[in-house]
């Protein structure tokens, strides 16, 4: 089964996204981005993870272009990026996406980072709303404190969390919170970046299902009633990671897996980062 049938979330009335996606963090602007996502387009994969900072948007643009899909048939994320700038247009960066991407029409937007300007940005996000440029919008790697002041300082609910989730950091918190709160939750760096690729335990459970390392994680993912996007430029693990909608983990796996965490985040951004999390400034 595609993930396009596997599996989709509701995020407001109308609004449907598909569960499982394509991350767009690393593959280089060219041949390289346009191959995997032709790759992905092909293995069913309806859902595509961007930014502007990935400076690979006019290659997804040209992929979907020559996929002959229909607009309404794929989900296209991006963000908008406020650290260390002080003015911003949220319209304008939106628009130049659109361009670069070939589209009219983004289906989510989500605010990069939580900065001290965040309540700010995401007021102005919200704005472009009316203009129809975007669908909806979303935040990534806010904590559950910083979310709520940005609500209560706004009065504007996110309608995805994109956060750092995999068996390194489970995040089990997180999960409660988005669940108690109604938001989806979405797993970026799904896979740890590779780091659990020799791990003895998700070897062993590999084994055990006859499946990849990378397909027992994406399946530990996807039980947890995640979103998942992992990233691949390379066209065989791409069908691969798509490959986890025909077995199930017994709850003892799932739970085996889980008990990996170690609290540990495999992202090294180079910010500067307040007592409250907040970035002020890139550090280099
Ligand atoms: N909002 C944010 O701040 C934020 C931050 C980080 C990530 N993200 C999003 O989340 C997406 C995924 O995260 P990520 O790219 O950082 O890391 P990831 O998906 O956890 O891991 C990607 C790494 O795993 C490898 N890999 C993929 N499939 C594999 C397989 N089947 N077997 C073995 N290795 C495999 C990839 O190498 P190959 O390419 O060589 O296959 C790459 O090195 C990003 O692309 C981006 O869209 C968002």
């Amino acid at each position: 089964m595609s993930m396009a049938l596997a599996g989709a979330v509701e995020l407001s009335p109308g609004l449907v996204m598909p569960r499982f996606g394509l991350g767009l963090w690393g593959p280089r602007e060219g041949l390289e981005t346009e191959r995997a996502v032709a790759a992905a387009l092909e293995a069913g994969y309806r859902l595509f993870d961007s930014a502007p900072v990935y400076q690979n948007e006019k290659s997804l643009g040209r992929a979907l272009l020559a996929s002959g899909l229909k607009r309404e048939q794929y989900f296209i994320i991006s963000k908008l990026w406020t650290v260390g700038r002080e003015n911003f247009e949220p319209v304008e960066d939106l628009k130049r996406s659109l361009d670069n991407l070939g589209l009219d029409q983004l289906d989510l937007c989500l605010l990069h980072w939580p900065t001290p300007q965040s309540s700010r940005a995401w007021l102005s996000l919200g704005e472009t709303l009316a203009t129809g440029l975007i669908r909806a919008l979303g935040v990534a790697n806010f904590s559950p404190s910083q979310l709520t002041r940005l609500v209560a300082e706004t009065g504007l609910w996110p309608r995805l969390w994109q956060m750092e989730i995999h068996p390194l950091r489970t995040q089990e918190a997180l999960l409660e919170a988005a669940r108690a709160q109604g938001v989806a939750l979405m797993a970026h760096c799904p896979l740890a970046r590779g780091r659990l690729r020799k791990n003895q335990i998700l070897g062993r459970l590999a084994q055990k299902h006859r499946r990849s390392v990378a397909q027992i994680i994406l399946r530990w993912a996807w039980q947890r009633g995640l979103a998942v996007i992992p990233k691949s430029t390379q066209p065989e693990r791409i069908r691969e990671n798509a490959r986890i909608f025909d077995f199930d983990l017994p709850p003892a796996d799932v739970a085996a897996i889980s008990r990996l965490d170690q609290g540990q985040s495999v992202l090294k951004p180079p910010f500067v980062f307040d007592a409250a999390g907040y970035v002020l400034a890139h550090s280099r």
